[in-house]
């Protein structure tokens, strides 16, 4: 029947995250006392300096077309933090590529070069939409699932064992959303190793490339040896610098690599407007001075909550290297997204389930540690105890 949605759409689910989401505003629409624990942005508002330039380029009558790579303000700045934050020598004029969100860039690149029969390595936990934009574009996403005993750690061995003819990409997000983990040399070299020996390209989602704690570094995995020429890398403005609203990443790859992409967002979005791409400028370019004050929010009230978690029997709720997240286990009888229902129905808390994250994550819950302020965080995982406590 005409009305019946390709089956390639039928398959996919909807994010987890956002569904957590739209029920915390329901409630909190209703009249209901809910602590919102259940998506990644930060609640805060977009710095000042930041709206400011944005407000300037709308005055000034960046309001019309605009170029589909993006603004060359945009990508000469992007260019600069790449070198001095990432070790990367990138040419703004064509290998950088901006997207309305850095979940459409990862959305192009994945449609660019994956087709009905391709396997792509998905290392889980994981952040809710690779696989599911895997099968929008017919591939087969493979799970490599990290056991949570061996800290979710990644081995050569582990990965190759998934490999197959059909293999033609590896999706790795660092730091995890999830986990928290914040991959080290030697497991982005086993990641590197099995993408060169296999002839894989790498999407790397570097997120959360800001927030890591307790002298963990962030390295990009395409600064390794052969990497330049087959990954794709994403960043977003969303989380460092609040932007969810504004719709702003950035896709950076060498070489031409990114052609196929800029010719499905001149086919689409067509590009990003331009008063958000000069209030991505002064993001780039501004004060950095709220970052590390984020970051140190985070860190502080990743290890209060884990510590309250730590108290409850049957809990087990590592400390994360990095990201804005704390994804325990618990051992009650009851799935994860049955675990959320209560969470809310009982105490107006939401969380995502870890159901949502793959398989893997099933048994688990995931806290997002920066979408309301630090106090309802610690209320609301104080509540989460109270909870579990029963149980
Ligand atoms: C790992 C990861 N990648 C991408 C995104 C999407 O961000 P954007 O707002 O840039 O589309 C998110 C947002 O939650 C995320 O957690």
């Amino acid at each position: 029947m005409a009305r019946t949605p390709a089956s390639r759409i039928q398959r996919v689910q909807p994010p987890a995250t956002l569904a957590a989401g739209e029920k915390a505003r329901q409630l909190a629409r209703q009249g209901h006392d809910v602590i919102d624990l259940g998506q990644s942005s930060p609640h805060h508002v977009t710095p000042s300096h930041i709206i400011e330039a944005g407000i300037d380029a709308l005055n000034r009558g960046l309001t019309n077309i605009s170029s589909s790579r993006g603004l060359p303000e945009l990508r000469k700045a992007m260019a600069e933090k790449l070198a001095t934050h990432n070790s990367r020598t990138i040419d703004p004029d064509g290998e950088i590529l901006a997207t309305p969100g850095s979940k459409m860039g990862l959305y192009d690149a994945i449609s660019a070069y994956i087709e009905r029969g391709d396997e792509v390595l998905v290392i889980e936990p994981t952040w809710v939409s690779f696989s599911q934009q895997v099968e929008m574009a017919e591939g087969n996403p493979v799970a490599v699932p990290l056991s949570e005993e061996e800290e979710y750690y990644i081995t050569y061995d582990q990965l190759k064992e998934y490999v197959t003819p059909q293999s033609k990409m590896i999706i790795i997000n660092n730091p995890n959303n999830p986990t928290g983990r914040v991959y080290t040399l030697e497991e982005l070299e086993a990641v590197a190793r099995v993408a060169r020996e296999h002839d894989l390209l790498v999407v790397c989602d570097e997120t959360y490339e800001y927030f890591t704690y307790d002298g963990n570094s962030h390295l990009t995995v395409a600064t390794l040896e052969g990497m330049a020429e087959r990954t794709l890398t994403s960043y977003t403005f969303t989380k460092a610098y609040s932007m969810a609203g504004w719709r702003l990443g950035c896709i950076v790859a060498q070489g031409d690599l990114l052609e196929p992409l800029l010719k499905i967002q001149e086919q689409t979005a067509s590009f990003v407007s331009p008063f958000v791409q000069m209030a991505g400028v002064a993001a780039l370019q501004g004060p950095q001075d709220h970052l590390a004050q984020w970051r140190e929010d985070c860190n502080e009230l990743r290890i209060r909550c884990a510590d309250r978690l730590y108290q409850v029997p049957g809990v087990h709720c590592p400390l994360p290297d990095g990201a804005t997240f704390l994804f325990p286990r618990y051992s009650a009888d009851m799935t994860s997204a049955e675990l959320a229902e209560l969470l809310v129905e009982r105490e107006g808390v939401v969380v995502t389930p870890g159901a949502g994250f793959g398989e893997s994550g099933e048994g688990h819950f995931r806290i997002a540690l920066m979408r309301s302020p630090a106090d309802r965080v610690l209320e609301g995982v104080e509540r989460i105890a109270r909870v579990l406590e029963t149980l």
